[in-house]
């Protein structure tokens, strides 16, 4: 079923989520899916629970080809609970980012290049990876929203911030 996602501005994006505690159950099935159709439905490349007012630590990620950033390379369709994540060197990159909770934005954030992520699938099975780049990026962009931050947060320049409609050509994504 598509949610209704909450917009920048609303407390409960600003909300520290839970971890889960049970896996493989039918709420955290229909949560899974209620989140997939809600990204697919809004074109987006990623969601976490909060951003459907669901304080769970529960994000989704991943795409083959994007409209929304049609120069990222695919990123491998993920469920991802309970994560931890590790920065692998000091080395950050900057990059373009959007968000579903904040329409018809863009900014340039500051994130860790290379990254270690570990964490459980539905069925409450522990992965890790060692991903960089935009991946990396998307894992981090995601997992903030579980600690209730949201990208303009984590940005230091805000001349590389606005609305993609209104973008010259020289700034934009
Ligand atoms: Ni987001």
């Amino acid at each position: 079923m598509i949610r209704p996602v909450l917009h920048m501005g609303d407390a409960r994006l600003l909300q520290v989520a839970a971890p889960v505690v049970e896996f493989d159950t039918p709420e955290l099935h229909e949560l899974l899916a209620d989140m997939a159709d809600t990204m697919q439905h809004e074109g987006g490349i990623g969601l976490a629970a909060p951003q459907i007012g669901v304080s769970l630590q529960v994000v989704i990620f991943g795409f083959e080809q994007s409209d929304r950033y049609p120069d990222a390379p695919a990123v491998p369709r993920t469920v991802l609970i309970n994560p931890v994540l590790q920065p692998l060197e000091d080395s950050r990159a900057e990059g373009w980012e959007g968000c579903l909770s904040l329409p018809g934005l863009r900014g340039v954030v500051p994130r860790w290049q290379h990254l270690h992520y570990s964490g459980y699938d539905a069925r409450g099975h522990r992965f890790e990876r060692r991903v960089s780049d935009f991946h990396a990026r998307v894992v981090q962009h995601e997992c903030d929203h579980l600690n209730g931050i949201l990208y303009p947060m984590r940005m230091t320049d805000f001349t590389r911030f606005g609305f993609v409609e209104a973008m010259t050509n020289l700034a934009k994504p």
